[in-house]
């Protein structure tokens, strides 16, 4: 037999502590291991049903349109930006790290004027920095903000700019891909309009499906364009009337995803939402402390780092790749490289969901310990 046409493959079992995905329940796991059925069994309706309703709840939202995506994150962004913009339309995006430029990519993509409103990076935008060029820019439809920015460690305040866009009926835009599920986000209470995540990351749940809600204004905002989207798998016209009342078939349904997200789900309201924050936030903030001790230094702004992934500065003489390359293989640890200009530089520590664990930071900073002279 040849040598790619056989044998059982046995991935290790990694401590996930990179910028995700993380590790995943075994409960997860074994939904994930339950009969496959068809797209429009009443069963799988009423798990979508059921994952449509808890995603409210982590979303903080009334959204009708609440639902799954069948890709990954990144599919999440391109649909925020596919459906509402049509050619020419205007968008702010605060820009201070890799997914925001890569956010402002996909809306020029999708056919946008993209208006980048720069900070550097490591640091928060300032809303009124946001506000001023939205000010500048009276005609902008969408203004768009990652909360949790994975490359730098840095969380972004919302409220100020989703206030500003309720009052001027600009579309916000928000990627809560690292943050949905490890910390408060309010969908409603914020003035968002369109809000994704993914499952890989605080929800504790394989890669493989992006979370999102719209709100009932983006909706609008949406039957009323002129052209139409230009991606049919994204439309969420299709995708509404497929997660919503009327059951039409648009897609044929990851089955096995859909289980471990309400899986995945049912554990987050089990330990509680505020628990859950809390957890994060404890947990760390004792990363930080531990990594400061050995000499690590923190990469984001003060006041404003994420609890979930810690961006840190290499120790002077700490070599990346070899060291990371040790924890993965003699550990089984992988912790994230930096992105960008930060590669080589910055390493990118996770602590999310299921991997949000005391000894996990202990195995972590054991191994560091021993290789640090
Ligand atoms: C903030 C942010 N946005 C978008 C993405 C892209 O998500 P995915 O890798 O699930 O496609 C990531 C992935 O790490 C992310 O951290």
């Amino acid at each position: 037999m040849e040598k790619w046409m056989g044998g059982d493959m046995h991935p290790s079992y990694r401590i996930l502590m990179g910028p995700g995905p993380s590790n995943v329940h075994y409960r997860v796991y074994q939904a994930m291991s339950n009969p496959i059925i068809g797209y429009l069994d009443p069963q799988i309706l009423a798990c979508m049903d059921e994952i449509s309703e808890m995603l409210r709840g982590v979303f903080h939202t009334k959204n009708q349109v609440t639902l799954a995506i069948s890709a990954t994150g990144s599919a999440g962004m391109e649909t925020s930006y596919v459906n509402f913009v049509e050619p020419g339309d205007v968008v702010v995006i605060g820009v201070s790290g890799f997914f925001a430029d890569r956010m402002t990519q996909v809306a020029s993509r999708s056919g946008a004027n993209v208006i980048r409103v720069e900070e550097e990076w490591g640091k928060m935008i300032d809303p009124e920095k946001v506000i001023k060029a939205l000010k500048e820019h009276p005609e902008a439809k969408i203004c768009g903000m990652v909360h949790g920015e994975t490359s730098t460690g840095v969380r972004q305040p919302l409220e100020e700019i989703g206030a500003y866009c309720k009052k001027k009926d600009i579309l916000f835009v928000v990627d809560a891909v690292t943050t949905l599920g490890g910390y408060e986000v309010k969908v409603d209470d914020w003035g968002i309009d369109v809000c994704y995540a993914s499952s890989q990351k605080c929800l504790g749940v394989p890669p493989g499906l992006s979370p999102i809600t719209v709100s009932p204004k983006a909706m609008d905002v949406l039957r009323s364009r002129k052209t139409p989207v230009q991606s049919f798998y994204l439309d969420l016209t299709l995708l509404a009337k497929y997660w919503g009342t009327e059951r039409v078939y648009h897609h044929t349904a990851p089955a096995s995803l859909f289980y471990a997200l309400r899986e995945g789900l049912q554990i987050i309201f089990e330990e509680g939402l505020e628990a859950r924050f809390q957890r994060h936030q404890t947990l760390g903030d004792r990363l930080k402390m531990d990594l400061e001790g050995l000499g690590f230094k923190l990469f984001a702004q003060e006041g404003y780092r994420l609890p979930m992934l810690t961006a840190v500065v290499l120790p002077d003489g700490m070599d990346d790749v070899k060291t990371r390359s040790r924890l993965l293989n003699e550990h089984n640890i992988e912790v994230g490289g930096g992105l960008g200009y930060l590669k080589g530089k910055v390493w990118r520590v996770g602590l999310m969901g299921e991997t949000c664990k005391l000894r996990y930071i202990h195995c972590l900073i054991g191994a560091l310990r021993e290789m640090i002279p």
